[in-house]
Protein backbone atom coordinates (compact mmCIF):
# COMPACT_ATOMS: atom_id res chain seq x y z
CA UNK A 1 0.00 0.00 0.00
CA UNK A 2 1.47 3.30 -1.52
CA UNK A 3 0.71 6.50 1.05
CA UNK A 4 1.07 9.66 -0.84
CA UNK A 5 1.03 13.08 0.85
CA UNK A 6 1.26 15.65 -2.10
CA UNK A 7 -1.16 16.29 -4.73
CA UNK A 8 1.04 16.55 -7.41
CA UNK A 9 2.14 13.05 -6.48
CA UNK A 10 -0.92 11.96 -6.12
CA UNK A 11 -2.22 13.34 -9.65
CA UNK A 12 0.89 12.00 -11.61
CA UNK A 13 0.09 8.43 -9.80
CA UNK A 14 -3.27 8.35 -10.90
CA UNK A 15 -2.34 9.63 -13.86
CA UNK A 16 -0.37 6.37 -15.06
CA UNK A 17 -2.52 4.22 -13.49
CA UNK A 18 -5.26 5.26 -16.05
CA UNK A 19 -2.61 4.95 -18.47
CA UNK A 20 -2.25 1.79 -17.85
CA UNK A 21 -5.60 1.19 -18.86
CA UNK A 22 -6.74 -0.07 -15.05
CA UNK A 23 -10.39 1.43 -13.92
CA UNK A 24 -10.07 3.52 -10.29
CA UNK A 25 -12.41 3.30 -7.24
CA UNK A 26 -12.27 6.51 -5.22
CA UNK A 27 -13.31 6.53 -1.62
CA UNK A 28 -13.26 9.69 -0.08
CA UNK A 29 -13.02 10.39 3.95
CA UNK A 30 -12.33 11.63 6.72
CA UNK A 31 -10.26 8.65 8.49
CA UNK A 32 -11.03 7.40 11.42
CA UNK A 33 -12.56 4.66 9.45
CA UNK A 34 -15.19 2.25 11.11
CA UNK A 35 -17.52 -0.44 9.13
CA UNK A 36 -19.10 2.31 7.23
CA UNK A 37 -16.49 3.41 5.48
CA UNK A 38 -14.97 0.00 5.09
CA UNK A 39 -18.30 -1.49 3.13
CA UNK A 40 -17.58 1.63 0.64
CA UNK A 41 -14.04 0.59 0.35
CA UNK A 42 -14.74 -3.18 -0.21
CA UNK A 43 -17.31 -2.79 -2.75
CA UNK A 44 -15.12 -0.18 -4.71
CA UNK A 45 -11.88 -3.18 -4.47
CA UNK A 46 -14.37 -5.63 -6.39
CA UNK A 47 -15.28 -3.23 -8.93
CA UNK A 48 -12.17 -1.45 -10.26
CA UNK A 49 -8.32 -2.86 -10.46
CA UNK A 50 -7.03 0.15 -8.33
CA UNK A 51 -8.58 1.43 -5.15
CA UNK A 52 -7.30 4.53 -3.67
CA UNK A 53 -8.48 6.20 -0.34
CA UNK A 54 -8.19 9.98 0.77
CA UNK A 55 -7.71 10.75 4.31
CA UNK A 56 -8.61 14.53 4.45
CA UNK A 57 -10.60 16.33 7.76
CA UNK A 58 -11.16 19.06 5.61
CA UNK A 59 -11.20 22.32 7.30
CA UNK A 60 -13.79 24.06 4.98
CA UNK A 61 -16.39 21.87 5.23
CA UNK A 62 -16.28 23.13 9.24
CA UNK A 63 -18.11 26.10 10.50
CA UNK A 64 -16.67 28.62 13.13
CA UNK A 65 -17.09 26.84 16.20
CA UNK A 66 -17.75 23.66 14.59
CA UNK A 67 -15.75 20.56 15.82
CA UNK A 68 -13.02 20.89 13.09
CA UNK A 69 -9.78 20.52 15.97
CA UNK A 70 -12.06 17.95 18.19
CA UNK A 71 -12.65 15.86 15.03
CA UNK A 72 -11.24 11.99 15.91
CA UNK A 73 -8.15 11.14 13.84
CA UNK A 74 -6.44 8.21 13.87
CA UNK A 75 -4.25 7.81 10.82
CA UNK A 76 -2.00 4.89 12.11
CA UNK A 77 -5.25 3.09 13.31
CA UNK A 78 -6.48 3.95 9.75
CA UNK A 79 -3.38 2.52 7.41
CA UNK A 80 -3.81 -0.58 9.46
CA UNK A 81 -7.87 -0.97 8.85
CA UNK A 82 -6.95 0.19 4.81
CA UNK A 83 -4.35 -2.43 4.72
CA UNK A 84 -7.17 -4.94 5.93
CA UNK A 85 -9.27 -4.03 2.74
CA UNK A 86 -6.86 -4.31 0.41
CA UNK A 87 -6.24 -0.16 -0.83
CA UNK A 88 -3.57 0.25 -3.30
CA UNK A 89 -3.39 3.66 -2.51
CA UNK A 90 -3.64 6.05 0.35
CA UNK A 91 -3.75 9.79 -0.22
CA UNK A 92 -3.29 11.99 3.75
CA UNK A 93 -2.76 16.02 2.39
CA UNK A 94 -2.02 18.49 4.72
CA UNK A 95 -4.70 21.09 4.93
CA UNK A 96 -1.49 23.52 3.62
CA UNK A 97 -1.44 21.33 0.62
CA UNK A 98 -5.39 21.48 -0.76
CA UNK A 99 -5.27 25.02 0.67
CA UNK A 100 -2.49 26.76 0.09
CA UNK A 101 -1.94 30.40 0.59
CA UNK A 102 -3.74 32.82 -1.66
CA UNK A 103 -6.37 29.94 -2.24
CA UNK A 104 -9.40 31.44 -3.52
CA UNK A 105 -11.82 29.30 -5.46
CA UNK A 106 -14.93 27.44 -4.21
CA UNK A 107 -17.67 25.27 -5.53
CA UNK A 108 -21.15 26.71 -4.31
CA UNK A 109 -24.56 23.96 -5.53
CA UNK A 110 -27.17 26.04 -5.11
CA UNK A 111 -31.02 25.07 -4.03
CA UNK A 112 -30.33 21.80 -2.42
CA UNK A 113 -27.42 22.69 -0.09
CA UNK A 114 -30.09 25.47 1.75
CA UNK A 115 -31.88 23.12 4.00
CA UNK A 116 -31.93 20.34 6.52
CA UNK A 117 -28.13 20.20 7.08
CA UNK A 118 -27.17 22.89 4.43
CA UNK A 119 -29.30 25.16 6.82
CA UNK A 120 -27.89 24.42 10.04
CA UNK A 121 -24.34 24.46 8.48
CA UNK A 122 -23.82 27.16 6.25
CA UNK A 123 -21.19 26.96 3.92
CA UNK A 124 -20.92 22.91 4.74
CA UNK A 125 -21.97 21.97 1.39
CA UNK A 126 -19.26 24.83 0.04
CA UNK A 127 -16.53 23.28 1.86
CA UNK A 128 -17.74 19.68 0.50
CA UNK A 129 -17.87 20.21 -2.62
CA UNK A 130 -14.85 21.76 -3.08
CA UNK A 131 -13.57 19.27 -1.76
CA UNK A 132 -15.01 16.33 -3.54
CA UNK A 133 -14.41 18.24 -6.94
CA UNK A 134 -10.32 18.43 -6.17
CA UNK A 135 -10.73 15.08 -5.40
CA UNK A 136 -11.97 13.92 -8.68
CA UNK A 137 -9.65 16.37 -10.80
CA UNK A 138 -6.58 15.23 -8.92
CA UNK A 139 -7.31 11.54 -8.77
CA UNK A 140 -9.67 11.28 -11.89
CA UNK A 141 -11.54 7.71 -10.82
CA UNK A 142 -13.57 6.26 -12.73
CA UNK A 143 -16.07 5.35 -9.63
CA UNK A 144 -16.37 7.37 -6.41
CA UNK A 145 -18.44 5.64 -3.62
CA UNK A 146 -20.18 7.59 -0.85
CA UNK A 147 -23.06 6.45 1.77
CA UNK A 148 -25.89 6.85 2.05
CA UNK A 149 -26.17 7.54 5.64
CA UNK A 150 -25.03 11.44 4.57
CA UNK A 151 -27.76 11.80 1.78
CA UNK A 152 -28.17 15.34 1.72
CA UNK A 153 -24.10 14.97 0.53
CA UNK A 154 -24.90 12.45 -2.00
CA UNK A 155 -27.71 14.71 -3.53
CA UNK A 156 -25.15 17.35 -3.71
CA UNK A 157 -22.16 15.11 -5.57
CA UNK A 158 -24.55 13.88 -7.97
CA UNK A 159 -25.32 17.55 -8.58
CA UNK A 160 -21.87 19.07 -8.95
CA UNK A 161 -20.80 16.12 -11.32
CA UNK A 162 -23.75 16.80 -13.45
CA UNK A 163 -23.37 20.29 -13.60
CA UNK A 164 -19.02 20.56 -13.93
CA UNK A 165 -19.21 17.32 -16.34
CA UNK A 166 -17.15 15.09 -14.36
CA UNK A 167 -16.89 11.90 -16.01
CA UNK A 168 -17.22 9.20 -13.49
CA UNK A 169 -19.80 7.09 -12.10
CA UNK A 170 -21.18 7.99 -8.42
CA UNK A 171 -21.95 4.78 -6.40
CA UNK A 172 -24.33 5.35 -3.35
CA UNK A 173 -24.06 2.35 -0.77
CA UNK A 174 -26.28 1.85 2.91
CA UNK A 175 -26.01 3.06 5.88
CA UNK A 176 -24.12 0.64 7.94
CA UNK A 177 -25.69 0.59 11.59
CA UNK A 178 -24.88 -0.72 14.84
CA UNK A 179 -26.87 -3.85 16.46
CA UNK A 180 -29.43 -1.12 18.04
CA UNK A 181 -29.65 0.88 14.70
CA UNK A 182 -27.57 3.68 15.67
CA UNK A 183 -25.68 4.61 12.21
CA UNK A 184 -21.68 4.14 12.61
CA UNK A 185 -20.18 7.47 12.26
CA UNK A 186 -16.67 8.62 13.51
CA UNK A 187 -18.35 10.82 16.04
CA UNK A 188 -20.10 8.09 18.14
CA UNK A 189 -16.87 7.73 19.70
CA UNK A 190 -17.40 11.14 21.42
CA UNK A 191 -20.62 9.94 23.57
CA UNK A 192 -21.02 9.19 26.83
CA UNK A 193 -22.44 5.68 27.81
CA UNK A 194 -25.84 7.47 28.36
CA UNK A 195 -25.83 9.79 25.04
CA UNK A 196 -24.57 6.11 23.49
CA UNK A 197 -27.24 4.51 24.75
CA UNK A 198 -30.28 7.32 23.75
CA UNK A 199 -28.70 8.12 20.62
CA UNK A 200 -30.77 4.86 19.02
CA UNK A 201 -33.63 7.31 19.08
CA UNK A 202 -32.83 8.26 15.77
CA UNK A 203 -33.31 5.25 14.13
CA UNK A 204 -36.24 4.34 16.04
CA UNK A 205 -38.02 7.54 15.09
CA UNK A 206 -37.04 7.25 11.44
CA UNK A 207 -38.64 3.04 11.44
CA UNK A 208 -41.26 4.81 13.07
CA UNK A 209 -41.71 7.10 9.99
CA UNK A 210 -41.62 4.63 7.90
CA UNK A 211 -44.59 2.38 10.17
CA UNK A 212 -46.90 5.09 9.77
CA UNK A 213 -46.98 6.03 6.39
CA UNK A 214 -46.98 2.27 5.19
CA UNK A 215 -49.76 2.40 7.65
CA UNK A 216 -51.23 4.95 5.35
CA UNK A 217 -50.74 8.12 7.52
CA UNK A 218 -50.26 11.07 4.65
CA UNK A 219 -49.84 13.91 6.44
CA UNK A 220 -46.38 14.99 7.16
CA UNK A 221 -47.15 17.10 10.50
CA UNK A 222 -48.56 14.41 12.26
CA UNK A 223 -45.53 12.07 11.75
CA UNK A 224 -42.86 14.19 12.53
CA UNK A 225 -44.84 15.43 15.68
CA UNK A 226 -44.68 12.06 16.80
CA UNK A 227 -41.02 11.64 15.89
CA UNK A 228 -40.20 14.57 17.77
CA UNK A 229 -42.12 13.48 21.03
CA UNK A 230 -40.16 10.08 20.17
CA UNK A 231 -36.60 12.19 20.35
CA UNK A 232 -37.74 14.15 23.06
CA UNK A 233 -38.25 11.62 25.55
CA UNK A 234 -34.70 11.41 25.65
CA UNK A 235 -33.71 14.19 28.15
CA UNK A 236 -30.21 14.25 26.35
CA UNK A 237 -31.61 14.41 23.00
CA UNK A 238 -31.56 18.30 21.51
CA UNK A 239 -33.07 18.27 18.05
CA UNK A 240 -32.28 20.17 15.49
CA UNK A 241 -33.81 19.15 12.68
CA UNK A 242 -36.65 16.59 12.04
CA UNK A 243 -37.78 16.29 7.93
CA UNK A 244 -39.96 14.84 5.59
CA UNK A 245 -38.66 15.55 2.53
CA UNK A 246 -39.41 14.98 -1.39
CA UNK A 247 -36.21 12.31 -2.08
CA UNK A 248 -35.04 14.18 -5.05
CA UNK A 249 -35.85 17.81 -4.28
CA UNK A 250 -34.98 17.70 -0.73
CA UNK A 251 -37.77 19.92 -0.20
CA UNK A 252 -40.21 19.25 2.58
CA UNK A 253 -43.44 17.82 1.53
CA UNK A 254 -46.81 18.57 3.62
CA UNK A 255 -48.43 15.35 2.43
CA UNK A 256 -46.84 11.86 1.82
CA UNK A 257 -47.52 10.75 -1.96
CA UNK A 258 -43.75 10.09 -3.44
CA UNK A 259 -40.54 8.75 -2.40
CA UNK A 260 -39.95 10.52 0.97
CA UNK A 261 -36.36 10.83 2.86
CA UNK A 262 -37.18 11.07 6.52
CA UNK A 263 -34.26 12.56 8.15
CA UNK A 264 -33.31 13.69 11.37
CA UNK A 265 -30.10 15.83 13.16
CA UNK A 266 -29.98 15.61 17.02
CA UNK A 267 -27.44 17.23 19.50
CA UNK A 268 -26.07 15.18 22.33
CA UNK A 269 -24.06 17.73 24.39
CA UNK A 270 -21.14 18.43 21.32
CA UNK A 271 -21.73 15.89 19.24
CA UNK A 272 -24.61 16.41 16.22
CA UNK A 273 -25.59 12.97 14.64
CA UNK A 274 -27.56 12.54 11.63
CA UNK A 275 -29.46 9.93 9.97
CA UNK A 276 -31.97 9.04 7.23
CA UNK A 277 -33.90 6.52 5.42
CA UNK A 278 -35.47 6.24 2.36
CA UNK A 279 -38.84 5.35 2.04
CA UNK A 280 -40.61 4.40 -1.07
CA UNK A 281 -44.17 5.54 -2.61
CA UNK A 282 -46.53 4.47 -0.42
P1 LIG B 1 -16.77 10.88 6.28
O1 LIG B 1 -17.75 11.37 7.28
O2 LIG B 1 -15.47 10.34 6.75
O3 LIG B 1 -17.48 9.79 5.39
C1 LIG B 1 -16.84 9.22 4.28
C2 LIG B 1 -17.88 8.40 3.50
O4 LIG B 1 -18.33 7.32 4.32
C3 LIG B 1 -19.12 9.24 3.13
O5 LIG B 1 -19.53 8.95 1.81
C4 LIG B 1 -20.12 8.79 4.16
O6 LIG B 1 -21.48 8.90 3.72
C5 LIG B 1 -19.74 7.32 4.31
N1 LIG B 1 -20.25 6.80 5.59
C6 LIG B 1 -20.10 7.33 6.84
N2 LIG B 1 -20.78 6.60 7.76
C7 LIG B 1 -21.36 5.59 7.08
C8 LIG B 1 -22.19 4.48 7.46
N3 LIG B 1 -22.56 4.29 8.73
N4 LIG B 1 -22.62 3.64 6.49
C9 LIG B 1 -22.25 3.82 5.19
N5 LIG B 1 -21.47 4.85 4.77
C10 LIG B 1 -21.03 5.71 5.69
O7 LIG B 1 -18.46 12.36 4.29
C11 LIG B 1 -17.30 12.76 4.50
O8 LIG B 1 -16.38 12.07 5.25
C12 LIG B 1 -16.76 14.05 3.89
O9 LIG B 1 -17.80 14.98 3.78
C13 LIG B 1 -16.07 13.85 2.51
C14 LIG B 1 -17.04 13.29 1.45
C15 LIG B 1 -14.87 12.91 2.64
C16 LIG B 1 -15.57 15.22 1.97
O10 LIG B 1 -14.69 15.82 2.89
Amino acid sequence: MEIIHEPSVIQRRCESIRCGGATIGLVPTMGCLHEGHLSLMRRARVENDVLVVSIFVNPTQFGQGEDFDSYPRDLQGDLVRLEGVGADVVFAPRAESIYPKRYGTFVEVAEITEWLCGASRPGHFRGVATVVAKLFNLMKPHRAYFGQKDYQQTVVVRRLVADLNFDLTIAVLPTVREPDGLAMSSRNARLTPDERRMAAVLYRSLRHSEERIKGGERQATIILDEMRAMIEAQPLAQIDYVALCDSETLKAVDRIEGPTLAAVAVKFGATRLIDNILIPTP
